[in-house]
């Protein structure tokens, strides 16, 4: 009898165990990748990925296919990361580029108090009325040059443009700076749509090649820089993800694979 019982106690007690598994098996909360990107420190996949300062501007989308940036005007697919140069490139979903051109919406921007800067790319501003290209010093004379490439390409009427524009309504924004509202707005200037080319390949009257995405520098603060980030190296040397427990700085953990699947 007494047999029987545990009997009967250990077979529930081994349903209860299998039932409850999957809620204790934890998903992998971190990433090694989103989408094709590899994502590392300072970078994050989700909340306690990555380092707290770039948290709450990027991370994977919930579908995981993309990485996204996202500030106070939206939210920007991340198309490439340079961990060497501490730059990211993004592909604004409005941004104008040969194959497609569009309106833009009224503003492009970063938030004041991210780790993110503008970087190298050359902005183009498309369709902009006289008054924004007549003597003003954003539009850099010495770049106009690629005034005329970007109106050979047809989306321009898109842009209610003609076919071959004038290029007295096109401004190359060089170097582009936000405004005080960390903002680049389109309305503003009095323009209808933008570009921004990263690299201009080898030809740079085929605007059919250029490479398109908007350049931004990212900083490590002190923090980042010092304490976690060394640990973080070793952590992904090892084939782990740098991370941190949800609220608050207990410093950082180390998600390797084996954390993460039993
Ligand atoms: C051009 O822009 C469209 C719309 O955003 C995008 O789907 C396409 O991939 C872009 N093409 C290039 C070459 O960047």
């Amino acid at each position: 009898m007494n047999s029987l019982l545990s009997i009967i106690f250990f077979i529930y007690f081994h349903f209860l165990l299998t039932m409850t598994k999957p809620t204790l098996t934890l998903e992998p909360a971190c990433k090694t990748h989103c989408g094709p990107l590899e994502v590392k420190y300072p970078f994050g996949t989700g909340p306690g990925c990555g380092s707290p300062r770039f948290h709450p501007y990027v991370a994977c989308s919930p579908d995981g296919a993309q990485l996204l940036l996202t500030t106070h005007t939206g939210s920007y697919p991340v198309t490439s990361i340079s961990y060497t140069d501490s730059t990211l490139t993004i592909s604004p979903p409005c941004m104008s580029n040969c194959t497609s051109m569009q309106p833009a919406p009224p503003k492009f921007g970063l938030d004041w108090a991210g780790p993110f800067q503008l970087g190298s790319s050359t902005f183009i501003l498309l369709a902009c009325s006289s008054s924004t290209i007549k003597g003003n010093p954003i539009c850099d004379p010495s770049s106009a040059y690629l005034c005329p490439s970007i109106y050979t390409c047809p989306g321009v009427v898109s842009l209610r443009l003609p076919l071959f524009p004038p290029t007295n309504s096109c401004c190359v924004y060089s170097p582009a700076n936000l405004d005080p509202n960390f903002e680049l707005d389109i309305r503003e200037l009095k323009c209808g749509g933008y570009t921004s080319v990263v690299s201009l390949g080898d030809l740079p009257t085929d605007p059919g090649q250029w490479l398109y995405g908007v350049a931004l520098k990212y900083t490590l603060g002190g923090l980042d820089s010092y304490n976690i980030a060394p640990s973080c190296r070793a952590c992904e040397m090892s084939g782990g993800v740098c991370g941190r427990f949800a609220a608050g700085n207990f410093g950082n953990f180390c998600f390797l694979h084996s954390n993460l699947t039993e």
